[in-house]
């Protein structure tokens, strides 16, 4: 069985109530059978690391592609992972099409985070008019091929997000997800290692509250759920953890 996560996205937002406040209500927390991973904006790594107690998880939402050197604005895996980070969002959709990052640049991304011992969070998912001309399993598929180049017989996270779902209050039913999922993992049998394929969790993403959150654990099979809007309020992302359970 794959691990469980549920991750907090926060983006370049920060949680109303307060950080501190935040990483207090989720230590707070007693039970369920996901482990909870936030990942703030690079500043607030390390406040939040040394805040969250013990098995729950701080993740970067990206790193540079290179280990050092003169690439101005950049953060380096190790550096992240000196800060408090365990875990890296790599290849989010915004990533992709805001800052024009390629499957390329983001397998690179994969390697190099692996080599400084920090879990991938590689996110995959199809627009809207590849879902609507019935070709989303072949697109997503293509991702998962072409993140096997960074991946060598390292561990990632995968998180399903199609991108008509995300921040667009639109998610997709607990069926459609898990026909997708059987894709994907159709896809990661073909293209990784066989191990890799069994024991990836596979996370949904897009739009996912508290609201939402019953049909998809109850019809999508999936292993989680990366959050973005309803992890800023702390109640709602421990609403979504408990779910899970
Ligand atoms: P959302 O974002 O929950 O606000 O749709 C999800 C994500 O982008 O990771």
């Amino acid at each position: 069985m794959p691990d469980r996560y549920v991750i907090a996205n926060w983006k370049m937002n920060l949680p109303p109530e307060g950080i501190d406040a935040y990483a207090d209500a989720l230590n707070r927390i007693e039970g369920g059978n996901a482990r909870l991973v936030i990942a703030p904006p690079y500043p607030y790594i390390e406040r939040v690391a040394r805040r969250v107690r013990d098995g729950h998880g701080v993740a970067a939402q990206n790193c540079s592609d290179h280990d050092k050197g003169a690439f101005t604005g950049e953060v380096a895996p190790a550096m992240l992972r000196e800060a408090g980070a365990r875990f890296v969002i790599l290849g989010h959709s915004e990533r992709r099409a805001i800052f024009g990052e390629t499957d390329g640049i983001v397998a690179r991304k994969v390697t190099i985070a692996l080599a400084t011992s920090l879990t991938p969070i590689l996110c995959i998912g199809e627009n809207l008019r590849t879902r609507d001309a019935g070709n989303a399993s072949r697109v997503l598929a293509d991702q998962i091929r072409a993140a096997a180049e960074g991946l060598g017989s390292g561990a990632v996270i995968l998180a399903y997000e199609p991108i008509w779902a995300i921040g667009t209050g639109r998610n997709a039913s607990g069926t459609m997800v898990a026909e997708t999922v059987g894709h994907i993992r159709d896809a990661m049998g073909r293209f990784w290692p066989q191990a890799a394929a069994k024991e990836t969790p596979i996370l949904y993403g897009g739009s996912v509250t508290p609201d939402n959150v019953a049909e998809l654990v109850g019809h999508g099979h999936i292993d989680g759920f990366l959050v973005g809007g309803a992890s800023l309020d702390s109640g709602k992302f421990a609403a979504i953890h408990r779910a899970l359970a």
